[in-house]
């Protein structure tokens, strides 16, 4: 069964379309990232998924509850972790838990905040203020309390953003935990490193939907090809190489160069020159998620002007 199953999702606010026809499936059991610039609608959607935003148009369902007629139940099902997802600092942590059993209508609160608590290993530390928490575990307690009320489907809004790479790890090690246990989750992110360890990834921008499907599919169906450069001064070689129609984008990644085209030939053609300089290396290689959607967003700008 699909856990979503949404089509042509469409919210405008004022005379601003901000999603667009949108489709979209999602398995059970399945993780689903969510990628695209800032502004794109990311937010919107996961809100219309949720229940909480009514579309302007669009149909479909969500854990089998129609998405319009059905929104108070798919609101009481799903587990939502908002983007700057944040506690009441001055409550102590197990007084932000009760809230949120509260909220869920979990009774008794006590057995589900303890429980919690366990779960987490902060049983000892309940009395202590939410503010005092790392950000790590501030993001492991923002977890938990949206799985509190056992959801089947886990909507996070970019729930990384701003901790660090071993917090994000055990983050999304946690993730993956739910999964294995039947959670679906769709989370929205920025980061490449968390869109790879997705099995599925969705791309929009600027409203439109513009790809879907496991990582290997979504850089195979962008067409590019991508040669790496390495060598003293390449920086003086990158006008001539923005100049010549052979190559679409050139994006540093550390010492290297990323020369990517769509046509293999007229990219080939573009680098020739450069053959003559035998200090710079120049090496097919293999498009990466990072190359296609920054093509993605030079794209969607051109098509904005
Ligand atoms: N309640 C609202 N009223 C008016 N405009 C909004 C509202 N919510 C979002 N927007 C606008 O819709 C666009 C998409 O926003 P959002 O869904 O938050 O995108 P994302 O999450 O991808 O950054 C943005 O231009 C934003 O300013
Ligand atoms: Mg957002």
């Amino acid at each position: 069964m699909n856990a979503i199953e949404v089509t042509g999702l469409t919210k405008r606010f004022g005379q601003k379309l901000v999603v667009n026809n949108v489709s979209l499936k999602v398995k059970s059991g399945e993780i689903v990232g969510f990628l695209g610039p800032n502004g794109s609608g990311k937010t919107t959607s996961i809100r219309m998924m949720c229940g909480l935003l009514k579309p302007d148009n669009g149909h479909g369902q969500v854990l089998g509850y129609d998405l319009i007629k059905d929104r108070l139940r798919i609101k009481s099902q799903v587990g939502y972790m908002t983007q700057k997802f944040s506690f009441y600092e001055d409550l102590t942590i197990e007084e932000n838990l009760s809230f949120v059993a509260r909220l869920y209508n979990l009774a008794p609160i006590k057995k589900h905040t303890t429980e919690t608590l366990e779960k987490l290993g902060l049983l000892s530390r309940r009395k202590q203020l939410a503010g005092e928490l790392s950000g790590g575990w501030k993001q492991r307690l923002a977890l938990a309390a949206c799985t509190m009320h056992k959801p089947k489907l886990l909507l996070l809004d970019e729930p990384t953003a701003g901790v660090d790479p071993k917090a994000r790890r055990d983050f999304w090690e946690e993730i993956h935990r739910l999964a294995a246990d039947g959670m679906t989750v769709l989370v929205s992110t920025h980061y490449m490193d968390e869109a790879e360890r997705c099995h599925r990834i969705t791309y929009i921008s600027y409203g439109n939907l513009l790809a879907d499907g496991s990582l290997h599919d979504v850089i195979a169906s962008a067409g590019l090809h991508t040669y790496t450069l390495t060598g003293p001064d390449l920086e003086g070689f990158i006008p001539a190489l923005q100049a010549d129609d052979g190559v679409q984008q050139i994006a540093p990644f550390g010492n290297a160069l990323h020369v990517t085209g769509t046509d293999p030939q007229a990219l080939k053609r573009a680098l020739k020159p450069l053959e003559q300089h035998n200090d710079i290396r120049i090496e097919q290689a293999e498009t990466n998620l990072e190359d296609v959607f920054i093509k993605f967003m030079s794209d969607s700008t051109d098509n904005m002007q």
